[in-house]
């Protein structure tokens, strides 16, 4: 860290914004398999959220990377830093009294918990959404497992890269299962039962 640098303290403070717009602020941090459903849920329930006016953001995984994270490959050094980047930013938008949605894969537990640890207890939900890698693969949207099997792409996650699922997630949503919109209830259900909106 550079030296000589000295917190500011914000004169508008979260809870000012938070009281502003009526609700609470947070980050829901899905996590899960390229091909899941993650970017999907994450845009339907930001949707959801708009519609009722909340000040509600998506950060996705594939747009980051063309922007504040085009630096970053896909080496487990490179992911960490890539999450810690985004857990940063989804923080900031926490502050700022937004309901921030996060879709990155994510594979690693110990990257997902420094995010949850640097965000107040009740600001972090990390959402697994759960797609078997064989389903995953059918989909195929990008046509990128095809390359990992075919040894194209190295290194791709479920292949020849590990993704370690959460352990301990606050929820668990079925994609080879439930529809979209299942989901996307579930999410919000969970939002309303914890006072968030
Ligand atoms: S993470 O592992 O660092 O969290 P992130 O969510 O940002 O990944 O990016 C994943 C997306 O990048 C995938 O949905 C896929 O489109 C693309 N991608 C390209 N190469 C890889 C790879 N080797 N492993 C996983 N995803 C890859």
């Amino acid at each position: 860290m550079a030296s000589n640098i000295v917190w500011h303290e914000a004169t508008v403070q979260k809870k000012d914004y938070r009281q502003k717009n009526g609700h609470r602020s947070g980050v829901i941090w899905l996590t899960g398999l390229s091909g899941s459903g993650k970017s999907s849920i994450a845009n339907t329930v930001n949707k959801r959220l708009y519609e009722k006016g909340i000040n509600a953001y998506v950060l996705d995984g594939d747009n980051i990377r063309h922007g504040l994270n085009a630096d970053l490959g896909f080496s487990p050094e490179d992911r960490k830093e890539n999450i810690r980047r985004i857990g940063e930013v989804a923080k900031l938008f926490a502050d700022s009294g937004t309901i921030v949605l996060t879709a990155f894969i994510s594979p690693y537990q110990e990257d997902r918990d420094r995010v949850r640890n640097i965000l107040p207890a009740d600001e972090f939900l990390e959402v697994h959404v759960d797609c078997p890698l064989d389903e995953c693969e059918v989909r195929d949207p990008k046509g990128l497992y095809k390359k990992a099997r075919s040894g194209e792409i190295k290194g791709f996650t479920g292949i020849d890269s590990p993704y370690e699922s959460p352990e301990s997630p606050e929820l668990t949503l079925h994609t080879g299962e439930w529809s979209e919109e299942e989901c996307t209830e579930q999410v919000l259900h969970y939002l309303e039962e914890k006072g968030w909106i």
